[in-house]
């Protein structure tokens, strides 16, 4: 079979994405526009604001990604988005951009589910990695135990009950006066902390559940903070950070290496934005290796929303065949 080349395009949030990819393995280009610096002022993302910077990026991305792989559109096999979950004015305008470009070349499109993606940025990162394995999902919106059973097959086997863990470190960061993404700036300031003891508590820990549960854990590190700075007390921020990063990794992988451990897997991994998080790889990195498990993690720059892992997840769907129609529309709330 000659190669697959899939152009791809992602624009589930606040970034427009553009990739080709080879045979879901291969990133031929990838081009993103990050709008960070446009919703920094409004300390969080604004839907409004992110499809208006989708449309004015997106033919551009295309463009690029053309031109640094040296193909043409006639070069393409095939087209793929991310159709949902995500905020529905951004995920409208990658929908809608890619069925006209449809339209316009006679290529098919894949429709691509943003987990699905996330899980596929480790292909990207280990060309040798096949299911099955066992991922722990964290991202700004979604917090998820998964069973990837085969590349279109994912289990849930717990998920958050309430926030994601993602949506938190942003919150807390934010609470902390740290710049927009909080995740990523209470993730750097950490590194230069030292551990408090403060009264978090672990929520919904019992045997009868995996799933997790965060909105407590953040009301409880909203309060504290509240109250150092009603009473004056002079804290460094990067304590508070590492102490509450600590505590929310600890969490996270108890859960995931408590079920891996009941239930014998040995290959696990992290994908997602927040896998981007220097604590989580460290530590997992170490436990897995003391287990003599497998672990694998996206390439850093691979954590985070981009239309390569979309290019990639499409190669497996176009293989069954798994084409969308001209009806194709935007999926926003929360289904896998
Ligand atoms: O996957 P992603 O780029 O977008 C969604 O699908 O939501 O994830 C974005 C989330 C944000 O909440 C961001 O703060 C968080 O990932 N994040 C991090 C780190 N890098 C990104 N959280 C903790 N530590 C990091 N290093
Ligand atoms: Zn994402």
């Amino acid at each position: 079979m000659s190669l697959i080349k899939i152009l791809a395009v992602e624009s589930s949030c606040d970034d427009t994405s553009v990739a080709i990819v080879e045979n879901g393995r291969k990133i031929l280009a990838c081009e993103t526009f990050s709008q960070i610096e446009k919703h920094k002022v409004f300390g969080g993302v604004v839907p409004e604001i992110a499809s208006r910077n989708h449309i004015e990026s997106m033919v551009l991305l295309v463009k690029k990604v053309l031109k640094n792989s040296e193909l043409e559109l006639k070069n393409i096999d095939s087209l793929a988005v991310t159709y949902g979950p995500g905020l529905v004015g951004s995920l409208l305008v990658g929908v809608n951009f890619v069925k006209g470009l449809s339209l316009a070349t006679g290529l098919s499109v894949v429709p691509v589910h943003h987990i699905k993606a996330h899980v596929a940025s480790l292909y990207l990162t280990y060309p040798e990695l096949k299911p099955p394995f066992l991922c722990l999902l964290v991202s700004g919106g979604h917090t998820y135990i998964l069973e990837i059973s085969d590349y279109d097959k994912i289990k849930i086997i717990s998920k958050t009950r309430d926030d994601s863990v993602g949506e938190v470190f942003d919150k807390i960061g934010r609470t902390l006066n740290l710049e927009h993404p909080g995740g990523v700036h209470l993730d750097k300031i950490s590194e230069f902390g030292n551990i408090q003891n403060l009264a978090l508590p672990v929520p919904l820990k019992s045997e009868d559940t995996y799933d997790f549960s965060f909105s407590g854990l953040k009301t409880a590190m909203i309060n504290i903070i509240n109250n150092l700075k009603q009473k004056q007390v002079i804290f460094k921020t990067e304590d508070l950070a590492v102490t509450f990063r600590e505590h929310v990794i600890n969490y996270l992988i108890s859960n995931f290496v408590e079920f891996a451990q009941k239930n014998n897997y040995t290959k696990l991994a992290i994908a997602g934005g927040v896998s981007a998080n220097l604590l989580l790889r460290r530590k997992l990195t170490q436990i897995c290796l003391d287990n003599n498990w497998e672990f694998f993690m996206p390439r850093l720059e691979l954590c985070g929303d981009n239309a390569a892992m979309v290019g990639s997840q499409a190669f497996y769907e176009y293989k069954k065949n798994n084409f969308a129609d001209l009806n194709l529309n935007a999926i926003a709330s929360d289904f896998l």
